[in-house]
């Protein structure tokens, strides 16, 4: 099979196309590299154009020959979009238009990689099942959500082949450093303060990279049209908890520690039930504790990596997001 990762460039999609290149695969990248793509996570020797799932002449031109498609490309960061929502509605909602309009004509199988933030809010216990409703609250996966719901009415209309997965908090090492446990990593390493937001009572349902990964590539070469299946890794826990697990793991000085004002329209907890893709044969391998230190730890051996992400375009917006919440926060 010779699959196109659309966002491979990005923090899953790198080690996506990865996992498939050690697999033996024959593999193809289509990336726009907005501010969070970096071709420094791909492999030398990757084929891949530089290029947006929007534009149906670059997903053409990129799609060339290939069987499948997996698309991660989108607008990815909550924050960002409640700061400025267009772009999500374009790269989440019209790009996957894009892609599905390609595969109309292409025949060629498509796997959306969606979210469990589409679910919306959880109240404590239980867990959301793939037939639930969507109730999605931030601009970013609302976007997210009307791309998705894209998928089924071309399965039904059209008759493409398409699969949706809905993975859960994902954290590992290349992930952008404006997401929770990068930016305290990293801030932290620096000896800067790190926001946490609210009460720090938030929980979420955390998937080491590669786990994630595992449940894409079974979904593509398993999974049957039309379906969705969750992809979690079980792992709940509240911000406040991992916060403290990333103090003792970095050593930094708890004073660090600030609480600034919530995210608006935050959502309380996410949890996703997972037993349709264990049917399959998926289940995690890593748990938080494991995979939380190795992450850990590639933010310390990769200063290189990420800390000229944190200076230009990564400045102006952390001082946007956090610049008056963190003078007028409080230590926790
Ligand atoms: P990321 O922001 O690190 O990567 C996104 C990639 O998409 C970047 O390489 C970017 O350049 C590319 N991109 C953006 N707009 C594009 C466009 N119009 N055309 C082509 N490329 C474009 O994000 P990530 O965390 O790796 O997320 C990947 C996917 O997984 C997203 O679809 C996201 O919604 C989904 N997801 C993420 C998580 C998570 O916790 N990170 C959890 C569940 C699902
Ligand atoms: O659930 C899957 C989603 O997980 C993905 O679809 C998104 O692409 C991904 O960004 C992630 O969304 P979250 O909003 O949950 O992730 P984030 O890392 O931004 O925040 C995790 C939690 O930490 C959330 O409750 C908000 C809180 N937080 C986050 C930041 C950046 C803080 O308390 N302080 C912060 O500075």
């Amino acid at each position: 099979m010779r699959i196109l990762v659309a966002g491979g460039a990005g923090f899953i999609g790198s080690h996506f196309v990865k996992r498939l290149l050690r697999g033996g695969g024959d593999v193809v990248v289509l990336d726009k590299l907005t501010y969070s793509g970096n071709r420094a996570n791909l492999p030398d020797g990757v084929e891949f154009h530089h290029g947006d799932i929007a534009e149906a002449a670059d997903v053409a031109r990129a799609a060339e020959r290939c069987d499948a498609i997996v698309n991660f490309a989108a607008e990815t960061h909550v924050d960002r979009s409640v700061l400025s929502a267009e772009e999500f509605g374009r790269t989440n909602f019209h790009g996957t238009q894009t892609l599905l309009e390609h595969i109309r004509e292409s025949g060629q199988r498509l796997v959306q990689v969606s979210t469990d933030e589409v679910y919306g809010d959880l109240e404590a216990g239980g867990s959301s099942r793939e037939t639930d409703p969507l109730d999605p609250s931030s601009p970013y996966s609302a976007a997210k959500a009307a791309g998705e719901l894209l998928i089924p009415a071309y399965v039904r209309t059209y008759g493409v082949d398409a699969c949706i997965t809905r993975g859960s908090n994902t954290y590992g090492p290349n992930q952008y450093p404006e997401k929770f446990i990068p930016l305290f990593v990293t801030n932290l390493f620096d000896g800067e303060p790190v926001p946490l937001y609210g009460d720090g009572k938030q929980v979420r349902d955390w998937l080491y990279v590669e786990d994630h990964c595992a449940g894409v590539e079974l979904v593509l070469r398993r999974g049957r049209t039309g379906e969705i299946y969750n992809i979690g890794g079980g792992d709940e826990h509240y911000n406040i908890d991992v916060a403290e697990l990333l103090f003792e793991q970095t050593g930094a000085d708890r004073s660090l520690l600030r609480r600034v004002d919530d995210r608006p329209g935050h959502d309380r907890r996410y949890s996703v039930d997972t037993s349709k893709l264990r049917s399959l044969g998926w289940a995690p391998d890593i748990t938080f504790d494991v995979g939380l230190r190795t992450t850990v730890e590639w933010y310390r051996e990769n200063r290189a990596w990420w800390e000229p992400i944190k200076s230009g375009e990564f400045r102006e917006y952390y001082e946007r997001q956090y610049g008056e919440r963190l003078s007028t926060s409080s230590p926790a």
